[in-house]
């Protein structure tokens, strides 16, 4: 017979058993639900976007580096983890050489819009880009502090392959500013560095940086574009990219969708590259629309100068039907006062689809299809 205090004592012993038991089946059940949430985060989809970026051309182990600050230690994989970035800073800028620096524009144009290339091919690390990025270009000379000019960004119109397609060149389309201001001319700073440049003569760069206005990778993507003036240098980057034959050997990318392009310029004589787009609209009459705003030379059903929103407006249904199809982007670059003009004909050929545009945009940029890069 136990006596009350034994059996008191005794199930008090057993208590270290049961705490044990308890902690291990409450450890075990923890480790596996830890288990499963890092394994949904991994799963988690990634961003459709991305095309898995290779330097163009490797010029040693450390042309390999494509973006030195991205975090690897980080379980879920950054959007466009793999695109360059900022190879060169301000501190330490890549001197590349001028290879060819001429006139984009015809007889009896308005001001003065150049295309200039650098050579890369002498940079290590080697600075690589990818299409839709934009570099830094640091003017020679000093401020009127003495201090050096800051880095101005110009947006990439080449491909990554360059326009040699040997991939060792970047391009850019410049637009020299000028200003009227108390009865003087006044040239914006690295605007006319940049168009004066000469062939031979070295120039500071950084970057490349910049992912808002990356290709999308599907060969079946829709792109719309919609640029004013220099707005066009990343779009001629993207139709090289789908249409110049040379540059689709070697980048391998077929792109089978519908390429838009609403160009604004001023004067038919200020159109650019357009060579090159009349070629592509003739080699590839179903996959690409060029769409043009001569503002000085063609009126609006007001009788105001012609602008790309106008075009917007005009093809509202067709525009929208593309939209609808979630395979479609759309690009904005140029001028930044275009920006409300796109808003306002996107709200009006929008309403005559039955859809709101305010709802609207955000789920395109949410989504990755509303680009804009805008200055
Ligand atoms: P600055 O000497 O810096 O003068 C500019 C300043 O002049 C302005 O800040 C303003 O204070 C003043 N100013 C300008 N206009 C007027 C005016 N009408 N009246 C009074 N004051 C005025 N440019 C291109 O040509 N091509 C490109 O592809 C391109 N891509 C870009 C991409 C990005 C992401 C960004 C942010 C900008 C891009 N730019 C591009 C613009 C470019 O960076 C420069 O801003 C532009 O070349 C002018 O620089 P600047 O040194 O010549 O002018
Ligand atoms: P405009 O200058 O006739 O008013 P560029 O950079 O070669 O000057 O070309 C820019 C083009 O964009 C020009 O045709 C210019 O027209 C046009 N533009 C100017 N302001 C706007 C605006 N707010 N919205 C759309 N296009 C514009």
């Amino acid at each position: 017979m136990y006596s009350q205090a034994k059996v008191i004592a005794g199930g008090l012993a057993h208590i270290p058993v049961v705490i044990a038991v308890f902690y291990f089946i409450l450890t075990t059940f923890n480790k596996r639900a830890l288990k499963f949430v890092g394994e949904s985060k991994i799963k988690k989809p990634e961003s459709k976007a991305v095309e898995p970026k290779k330097p163009a051309v490797s010029k040693s182990e450390n042309s390999k580096i494509e973006a030195p600050k991205m975090e690897t230690s980080k379980v879920v994989k950054k959007k466009h983890a793999d695109v360059p970035v900022n190879i060169y800073r301000p501190k330490t800028p890549f001197e590349g050489t001028v290879i060819e620096n001429y006139s984009l524009l015809k007889e009896g144009a308005i001001g003065r819009v150049n295309h200039i290339t650098f050579d890369l091919k002498d940079s290590d690390p080697f600075l690589n880009y990818v299409e839709g990025q934009s570099i830094g270009i640091m003017p020679a000379g000093e401020d009127a502090n003495g201090k050096p000019h800051k880095l101005r960004l110009y947006s990439i119109a080449s491909t990554r392959h360059g326009d040699d397609f040997n991939g060792n060149t970047v391009s850019l389309c410049v637009r020299q500013l000028q200003y009227e201001k108390d009865g003087e001319t006044i040239n914006g700073v690295c605007s006319t560095y940049l168009c004066d440049i000469k062939p031979g003569d070295k120039v500071k760069i950084t970057g490349p940086v910049g992912k808002e206005m990356l290709l999308p990778e599907e060969e079946d993507a829709n792109i719309v574009m919609l640029a004013t003036g220099t707005g066009i240098a990343p779009m001629r980057a993207y139709l090289r990219r789908m249409f110049e034959p040379t540059e689709k050997e070697k980048n391998k990318w077929n792109f089978k969708g519908k390429a838009w392009l609403f160009m604004g310029a001023p004067k038919s004589s200020n159109l650019l590259y357009e060579e090159d787009l009349q070629r592509y609209l003739g080699d590839n009459p179903d996959n690409f629309k060029y769409t043009k705003a001569i503002s000085r030379e063609q009126q609006n059903t007001k009788g105001g100068r012609m602008y790309i929103q106008d075009r917007v407006l005009e093809s509202a249904n067709e525009l929208f039907n593309m939209i609808e199809d979630e395979k479609t982007h759309i690009y904005l670059c140029g001028l930044k006062g275009m920006e409300p003009g796109i808003d306002e004909a996107m709200t009006k050929a929008a309403e005559e689809k039955g859809l709101n545009w305010s709802e609207l945009r955000p789920q395109l940029k949410k989504a990755g299809r509303w680009h804009v890069e805008t200055y």
